[in-house]
């Protein structure tokens, strides 16, 4: 059998790259978009980060999805075409994979091309029955993805992770408006998010004590040094999170130690001592916040799954309504 390569969708990538950063630097505060973490040592990291003790969400969701695969499964249908936004390594995916062997397709899609192409060898290898339809894409832009021609399967987007906390709640709503069109009317969407609790817990898990976290957060800033030839000093920035309990997300941010310069595409950023680069949101939920999200997208709740601790929820919706 042959494969295609993972469609590449075409953009001015590097050119949004280097506008969202000197947009972002000159803000006031300074923030960068997460989503430019994930290049390949960022995904790497992120991998990492996945395995620490501290790191709460990552097991607690897969603990979830193995308690209820068979539920789960269900909900997704049996030969549904499973669309995964933010991919990654495809790790949870496989419990929902080994569940659901008659599958129309899994459609991969991800930010990072060489994450996804390794990724789609390796599962083409565990599933080789599988018809696997990599898209390397941002999906926080507008996406098509082809229509299968003959059978008009259900669709289901897999949305783990609690990555729809990184959007902000305007975003979000937006993002998940496009997941409804993508889908349309009885389609589902398989989502995890993670949940409100106490700030030590939600502290810790993005400050690690071996600096994982840390160098994820700064890594950031070495792709900058790297792909728009910008002259940071890694060691003149601290790595920081904290819980904004009122806006109810985790922040990480990189500090400035003292006053300096940076130069990024010929622009001059000054930081004073103690500014800092808001590098990312990781917003936490209540289920009814999820639902109340979900509500002005057309999605409506058909299944909750939740952990001993109800800190990580797995929700079910079906796209109910045209918008
Ligand atoms: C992949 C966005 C879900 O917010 O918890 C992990 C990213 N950042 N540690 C999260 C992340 C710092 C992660 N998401």
């Amino acid at each position: 059998m042959t494969h295609e390569p993972p469609t590449l969708v075409p953009s001015d990538s590097k050119q949004s790259f280097l506008n969202d950063v000197i947009d972002g630097l000159s803000a006031t505060p300074k923030t960068l978009p997460s989503k430019y973490f994930y290049d390949e040592a960022g995904s790497a990291l992120f991998d990492r980060i996945t395995e620490l003790d501290v790191y709460y969400p990552t097991r607690t969701e897969r603990g979830i999805m193995r308690t209820h695969i068979r539920e789960m499964a269900e909900a997704v249908g049996s030969d549904s075409v499973l669309i995964e936004y933010g991919s990654g390594s495809s790790e949870k995916t496989r419990l929902l994979l080994d569940a659901l062997p008659n599958l129309t397709a899994y459609i991969p899609i991800d930010i990072s091309a060489e994450h996804l192409a390794a990724t789609t060898r390796r599962l083409r290898m565990a599933y080789p029955n599988l018809v696997i339809s990599p898209i390397a894409a941002d999906y926080t832009r507008p996406l098509v993805i082809p229509d299968d021609p003959v059978q008009r399967r259900k669709r289901v987007v897999y949305f783990p992770g609690s990555t729809i906390g990184n959007f902000t709640p305007e975003e979000a709503r937006q993002f998940l408006r496009q997941i409804s069109a993508v889908i349309g009317m009885g389609g589902g969407l398989l989502l995890g998010i993670d949940r409100k609790k106490d700030r030590d817990v939600l502290e810790r898990a993005y400050d690690d004590p071996e600096g994982v976290t840390a160098a994820f957060n700064m890594n950031l800033l070495k792709r900058l040094n790297r792909e728009l030839g910008a002259d940071f000093d890694l060691d003149a920035f601290s790595h920081e999170a904290v819980y904004n309990a009122e806006m109810s997300r985790v922040e990480m941010h990189l500090v400035s130690i003292g006053k300096q310069t940076v130069h990024v595409n010929g622009e001059a950023f000054t930081f004073h001592a103690g500014e800092s680069i808001h590098t990312e949101n990781s917003f936490k939920f209540d289920v009814s916040d999820a639902v109340e999200l979900a509500a002005s997208a057309g999605l409506e709740l058909v299944h909750e799954w939740t952990d001993a601790n109800e800190w990580f929820s797995v929700l079910y919706f079906a796209c109910a309504k045209r918008l």
